[in-house]
């Protein structure tokens, strides 16, 4: 391949990211109702109907529309993150007050997905609509507690992390939302859990996790669980096209997880204890692998 060739993939690559950009900025504008310039926006719509057909964009429910704001945040960041610092060891070290924010954010999605899947799972949604006490690891600045807790108005929530700028601000805004009664938090490593038969959900976003960490993690999590209870087991899906596979892997290392095939992970959940696997792969960034104790 030739320079300019590659000039061209590149200017190509550019127009997908800057659509992307476009997109966000239009969705940020009517999630803030702050105004911008008419011919920026005028700009702005031009793009996005090559994305979305008229109508599309104005039928969304806020919720979704601050988690696409979220997951495209998240792209971009990710990507000037490889660029910056290709060096970096893999794992979760922001600290950025609104890098942390937007991403959890993106993490109110999970709690809409396990809405999602409890259409179709009786014993999901009986667990979820009757007083479930959910652990949230990883809960970082506490979004998707905070949305499941909106949710299931009868859940109470302990959250572990091991990131304390991410806990202060999960303090603040669990406080904020009036929520402080309802989600507790400990400062935790998940591979340090000790509590026996105390939960009926646990989320683990394991693609956060690295995979010894993983490994220790699943008898902890199988013992704190009450016989019945499930597990939500995270990773990241699959991303579509010819290097999604790849794309996600990169990611999926980058967060500092370790990227399991379902037969490894079928192999580790049933030797910590775990039943009834089901593996849901809904199309959202994440899939799922939902155990039982
Ligand atoms: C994507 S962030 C969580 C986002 C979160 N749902 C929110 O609303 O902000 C993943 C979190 O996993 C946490 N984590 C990583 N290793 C952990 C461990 N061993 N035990 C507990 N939490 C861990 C990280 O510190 C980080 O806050």
């Amino acid at each position: 391949m030739t320079y300019p060739e590659i000039y061209r993939k590149v200017q190509g690559h550019m127009a997908t990211v800057l659509s992307l950009g476009a997109l966000g900025a239009d969705l940020r504008l009517r999630q803030t109702g702050i105004d911008a310039d008419p011919r920026v926006r005028g700009a702005l719509q031009a793009i996005i109907s090559h994305q979305a057909p008229p109508g599309t964009i104005e039928g969304l429910e806020s919720g979704q529309i601050a988690t696409l704001v979220g997951q495209i945040t998240y792209a971009l960041q990710e990507a000037l993150d490889l660029i910056h610092e290709p060096e970096r060891a893999p794992g979760w070290t922001y600290v950025d007050p609104s890098v942390l924010q937007e991403r959890g954010r993106g993490s109110r999605s999970a709690a809409l997905s396990f809405r999602a899947m409890a259409q179709t799972r009786p014993a999901l949604r009986a667990i979820l609509e009757n007083q479930c006490h959910f652990l949230d690891i990883g809960v970082g600045v506490a979004w998707l507690s905070i949305q499941a807790a909106q949710l299931w108005p009868s859940m109470r929530i302990v959250g572990v992390d091991v990131h304390e700028p991410a806990l202060k601000l999960a303090e603040a805004n669990i406080a904020e939302n009036g929520l402080a009664d309802r989600i507790a938090l400990r400062r935790q490593s998940v591979t340090e859990i000790t509590d026996e038969s105390a939960y009926d959900l646990v989320w683990f976003p394991s693609m956060f996790m690295p995979a010894e960490v993983v490994r220790q993690a699943m008898p902890l999590i199988h013992r704190a669980l009450a016989p019945g209870g499930m597990l939500i087991f995270a990773m990241f899906a699959p991303a579509p096209g010819d290097v999604g596979a790849d794309v996600t892997n990169l990611l999926t290392i980058r967060s500092g997880g370790h990227p399991w095939t379902i037969c490894e992970l079928e192999a580790l959940l049933t030797s910590a204890g775990f039943r009834d696997l089901e593996f849901v792969n809904s199309g959202a960034t994440a899939c799922t692998m939902l155990a039982r104790r």
